[in-house]
C-alpha cells in the first residue's frame, strides 16, 4: 500500500490523517496516511527514512515548513516565493519535489466554496510571518486590485511587500496607517488569534458587503471571527474550508486525482458544532 504521512511537532491534534483517509474512501485510492512526531532536529533524518522505505508523498507542518523548502530537490514557482513548503512529493526518478498548497487552498475555500470574489477587490492581509508569506502568489494570480499588508514590526511587511511586488500591487502598513481605509476582504494571518489576541484594528477598515477569513480555526470562534461578526461581515470564515482545500491539492499531486471536499468540509463542521 502507498505510504503517506504528515510530520510536526505537537502532530497529536492533526485532522490530516482523518482528512486523507476520508479522500481515499471518497476516491477508492488504496493508500495509508499516519501522523508522525518529527521536531525540527530530527527532520532530515526522518524524511530520509520514509523515503527510503518507499514512502510517496509528506506534508510538513509546524515547526517543519522552511526545513521541508530546504530539502526539496525541486521547488514550485508558488513554493520559492512562499519559502515554506507543505507537501513533498517523490518524484518517478526518486527526486522530491516541495510544493506549498496553502494558498491555493485558501483561494479555493473563497472563490469556489465561498463565493467570495477575488477579482479587483482591495484585499487586508493581517501578519507577515511564514502563514501571510504562503498566500500572497496565488492571492495575486487571482488578480485582486491591491493587497495591503499590515503587521506590527511594519519592516517585517515592508520586506514580505518588496518580495512580491513584481507579481502585483502590493504595500505595507502599520495598523495604525490602515484607519480611514476600507477593505473588501480582511484575512487574519498572525499567529493572534490562537492566543485569544487580536491586531489593533479601526472600526470601519471592512467594507459594506465586506468579508473576513481567519486562516486559523479552532472548536470555539476565534477573537478575530468575533470581531468580524461585530463589523458586519458578510462571509465570516476561518482556516477549516483551507485546511481541507490545502489537503485536497496535496492529495492530487500525490494521486492526479481530485477529492471531492464539499462533503468533508460539511462533515468536519458539523463535527465541531
Ligand atoms: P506564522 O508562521 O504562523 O505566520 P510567525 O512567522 O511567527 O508565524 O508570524 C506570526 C505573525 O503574527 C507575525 O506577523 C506577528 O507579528 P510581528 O511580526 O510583529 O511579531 C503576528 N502576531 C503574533 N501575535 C500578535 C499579536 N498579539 N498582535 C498582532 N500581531 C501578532
Amino acid at each position: 500500500m502507498d505510504q503517506y504521512a504528515v510530520f510536526g511537532s505537537p502532530i497529536k491534534h492533526s485532522k490530516s490523517p482523518r482528512i486523507h483517509s476520508l479522500f481515499a474512501q471518497e476516491t477508492q485510492q488504496n493508500l495509508a496516511y499516519k501522523a508522525q512526531l518529527v521536531p525540527a532536529e530530527k527532520f532530515e533524518t526522518a524524511v530520509k527514512d520514509f523515503f527510503t522505505a518507499g514512502g510517496k508523498g509528506l506534508n510538513c507542518t509546524v515547526p517543519l515548513k522552511e526545513l521541508a523548502w530546504q530539502y526539496a530537490d525541486t521547488l514550485t514557482e508558488r513554493a520559492t516565493l512562499s519559502k515554506a513548503v507543505n507537501t513533498l512529493v517523490r518524484q518517478k526518478d526518486g527526486s522530491i519535489l516541495g510544493d506549498n498548497t496553502d494558498g491555493i487552498g485558501l483561494v479555493s475555500d473563497l472563490m469556489i466554496n465561498n463565493n467570495v470574489l477575488i477579482k479587483q477587490k482591495r484585499i487586508l492581509i493581517l501578519g507577515a510571518g511564514g502563514a501571510s508569506r504562503g498566500i500572497i502568489l496565488p492571492l495575486q494570480n487571482e488578480s485582486p486590485r491591491e493587497i495591503v499588508i499590515a503587521n506590527r514590526t511594519v519592516s517585517k511587511a515592508e520586506t514580505l511587500a518588496q518580495e512580491f511586488s513584481h507579481k502585483g500591487k502590493i504595500t505595507a502598513s502599520s495598523y495604525q496607517d490602515l484607519a480611514g481605509q476600507s477593505f473588501d476582504l480582511i484575512l487574519n494571518a498572525t499567529s493572534a488569534s490562537l492566543s485569544g489576541d487580536l491586531p489593533p484594528l479601526a472600526e470601519g477598515l471592512l467594507a459594506e458587503k465586506g468579508s473576513c477569513y481567519d486562516l486559523a480555526y479552532a472548536n470555539e470562534p476565534t477573537a478575530f471571527v468575533n470581531w468580524a461578526e461585530k463589523q458586519g461581515a458578510i462571509k465570516n470564515l476561518d482556516g477549516l474550508g483551507m485546511l481541507v482545500e490545502q489537503a485536497a491539492e496535496a492529495f492530487y499531486l500525490w494521486r492526479q486525482v481530485r477529492p471531492d471536499t464539499q462533503p468533508i468540509i460539511a462533515l468536519l463542521e458539523s463535527e465541531r458544532a
